[in-house]
């Protein structure tokens, strides 16, 4: 997008940037990937194979090849390299699960009106459904799938033996971080629904041996045993600054002394708090979906890590087009056994505690 908006030109292109989406959208609706398969097809054809209008699917076909996720040869149309994998519902690498969430976005941003008026979320009950979240987790699967194995390879966690992936959901970066580590064992913690979706995931690893679950509302109760490190990954932006200040005061006393808390989010790194463009975009998500979440600035998040005794505190660089968010990793250490630092974080955390109960 052309930034800032200051002409009615720039502010009608904006506007109408719905368009592609909507076509992208269409189509998986439609399930037009999965019915172009691998043939090479012409509209009559494969019209007739879909039940729509001739005329519908050739202007749908003719903007979906524009995109590139079809060619057209002459008066056929066949699927490219990613709409015959990840869009087609009879390919194995298909990611239904993350295409139905995100095309019912769709709808879910149409009612932002709603959302603003009230500050509330679209729906209370949906996400903690047990069936809601066994979908949901897979989506989550298939978001990180290819990021996941990126980020463990960047992380050096050499010298780690136990890592907590706190809200975990599938697992997907705890089973990349295993398959780095040969040494490291992972405890995902998250709902039950979740995990019987990590659990399936990890039976068809190798590394899925040294996987372990634990259901737990890591909000309502402490965090059972020590860990070298936590990785806290997508799960900062459904809180509010106390949920998360309350959680990194459970996280503290969970790690091991030098441990390592590794928060992935979509933070905001500029004064005012607008920038990258998603991180702003992904707090309006949370006002649809969430009761208390947005997202936030890196270097608020900083300030609630100090404050509960996190040392050592920093944005993790990761190269570039590797990343789920832009500057999105950020490391903070408990403090080490040497007496002074460990008496600071007493001293902090019991600080923090009288704070957090006034
Ligand atoms: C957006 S998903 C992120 C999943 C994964 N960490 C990732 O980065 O792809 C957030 C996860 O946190 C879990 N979660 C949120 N609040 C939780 C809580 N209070 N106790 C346990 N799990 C929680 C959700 O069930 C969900 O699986």
């Amino acid at each position: 997008m052309i930034r800032p908006l200051s002409t009615f030109d720039d502010f009608r292109n904006a506007i109408t940037a719905y368009r592609l989406p909507r076509v992208l959208i269409a189509a998986i609706e439609l399930d037009l990937f999965t019915a172009i398969g691998t043939e090479a097809w012409a509209i009559p054809d494969l019209a007739r194979d879909m039940k729509v209008s001739e005329r519908g699917l050739a202007i749908l076909c003719r903007n979906l090849a524009m995109a590139g996720l079809l060619k057209k040869q002459s008066e056929t149309y066949r699927n490219s390299r990613l709409s015959a994998t990840a869009l087609n519902a009879h390919h194995p690498a298909y990611r239904g699960d993350y295409l139905r969430l995100i095309t019912s976005h769709w709808a879910d941003w149409g009612r932002l009106p709603e959302s603003v008026k009230s500050g509330l979320p679209l729906d209370h009950d949906e996400p903690e459904e047990s069936d809601y979240r066994r979908r949901f987790t897979w989506a989550m699967h298939h978001r990180t799938l290819e990021t996941a194995p990126k980020i463990a390879a960047q992380i050096g966690l050499r010298g780690a033996r136990t890592l907590l992936d706190l809200g975990g959901g599938p697992g997907t970066y705890a089973m990349a971080f295993l398959s780095k580590n040969p040494a490291l064992r992972a405890t995902v913690c998250d709902r039950p629904a979740a995990l019987d979706v990590a659990k399936e995931i990890a039976s068809t690893h190798k590394a899925g041996a040294r996987l372990f679950l634990m259901p737990l509302d890591f909000l309502a109760e402490p965090i059972p045993g020590t860990y070298d490190v936590i990785w806290y990954s997508n799960v900062l932006h459904i809180y509010s600054p106390k949920d998360n200040q309350a959680l990194f005061l459970r996280a503290l006393a969970a790690l091991n002394p030098g441990g390592r808390l590794l928060i992935q989010d979509a933070f905001l790194h500029d004064r005012e708090g607008l920038f990258p463009e998603e991180a702003s975009l992904f707090a309006v998500s949370m006002l649809l979906f969430t009761e208390r979440g947005d997202t936030y600035k890196a270097a608020e998040t900083r300030t609630w890590l100090t404050d509960v005794g996190f040392e050592q505190i920093k944005v993790l660089r990761m190269k570039k087009g590797t990343e789920d968010w832009e500057g999105g990793i950020m490391e903070a250490r408990s403090p080490g056994t040497n007496a002074k630092t460990r008496e600071r974080q007493t001293r902090s955390i019991r600080n923090s505690q009288s704070r957090s109960s006034h």
